[in-house]
């Protein structure tokens, strides 16, 4: 697990505050661990961005192992909460989106096969959001095969301008819809650049979403969405059962620990695999302590 982001030797220590490990036995082991503590997961397979077909088929099987062996966890039910504790995250460029010959027929394609695993083994799947260029194509998909599949999950991100519209669009019944703020590059002309307008984003489509009939899922660390969530939920009579703070995996753990005592269903988001640098870039980018936390982990060495 040895390799350099921005100039700077990566050592396991580093990776693994934020990455389960790079097999599925070690993620095997991280998901009871969660799982006992009282929260639920969901599980990406880290890799993105497939330029083949083949690298395509050997996802799919990877993700179709990883929910077999996900199905046969010890979960621990809470009362009033009745989502599935197991779910899996995937990106659709690493089920074959971006291959030049028919790519986003092919990711849904793969997508419908695990979604037809995963509903034999009672686990959920939601789709990530990649750049805004995917935006159109992954939402395609997952209206397509929510026709099959109601509890497929979507992920939108504040930053992008057009995604106070999306949450309109799918905060119908069953939708079920995660809201991120959004973590990759993107240009002005479709994307906030401000972090206080991201924000202000984020909360407008929390509004949308928690008033609407779907099934939100809330993913941030930051305190302000996470009061706003939960003073909505109370104002909307939104019970536990009826939607979910999401964490990364690594982050804010006391929090994610203070929020299942105060009754909250709450998922962490847990990456495993041995292509963490994409995923590890974003996390060290999103917060300069990381990076302070990461040197002092490479001088302790
Ligand atoms: P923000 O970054 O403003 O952080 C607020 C506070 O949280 C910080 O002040 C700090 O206290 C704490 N914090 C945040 N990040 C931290 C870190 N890395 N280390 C330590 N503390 C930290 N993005 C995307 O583009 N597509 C996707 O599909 C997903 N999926 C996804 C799922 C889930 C469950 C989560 C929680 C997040 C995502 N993301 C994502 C990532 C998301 O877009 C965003 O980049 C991060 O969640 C950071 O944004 P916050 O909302 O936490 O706020």
């Amino acid at each position: 697990m040895k390799r350099v982001l921005t100039g700077i030797p990566v050592t396991a220590e580093i990776v693994r505050r934020f990455v389960a490990g790079e097999t599925r036995d070690d993620l095997i082991r991280v998901a009871q661990t969660l799982l006992d503590s009282g929260r639920m997961v969901s599980v990406d397979f880290l890799g993105e961005n497939t330029t083949d077909r083949a690298q395509a088929d050997a996802m799919v099987a990877e993700y179709l192992s990883l929910i077999n062996d996900l199905a046969a966890l010890e979960r621990s039910p809470r009362p009033g909460i009745e989502a599935p504790p197991v779910e899996v995250s995937v990106k659709l460029s690493a089920l074959g989106q971006a291959l030049p010959v028919d790519g986003p027929a092919i990711a849904t394609e793969n997508l419908r096969i695990l979604c037809t695993k995963a509903a034999q083994a009672d686990v959920w799947v939601t789709v990530d959001a990649e750049d805004h260029t995917t935006t159109d194509a992954t939402l395609a998909t997952v209206r397509e095969l929510r026709r099959e599949f109601p509890w497929l999950g979507a992920v939108v991100q504040s930053y992008l301008r057009r995604t106070e519209r999306d949450c309109r669009e799918l905060s119908g019944p069953g939708s079920r819809i995660r809201l991120c703020k959004g973590a990759y590059r993107e240009p002005h002309e479709v994307a906030f650049q401000r972090a206080a307008e991201v924000t202000d984003s984020y909360l407008r489509c929390l509004e949308i979403l928690l008033r609407g009939a779907g099934y939100p899922m809330v993913a941030s660390h930051d305190p302000v969405p996470i009061a706003a969530a939960e003073d909505l939920a109370v104002e909307t009579g939104r019970g536990p059962g009826r939607f979910e703070l999401q964490m990364l995996y690594g982050i804010r753990e006391a929090e994610q620990l203070r929020l299942v005592g105060a009754g909250y269903a709450v998922r962490v988001y847990v990456p495993y695999g041995s292509q963490w640098y994409g995923y590890l870039t974003r996390r060290l980018a999103e917060r300069p302590a990381n990076l302070t936390f990461f040197l002092r982990a490479l001088v302790s060495k």
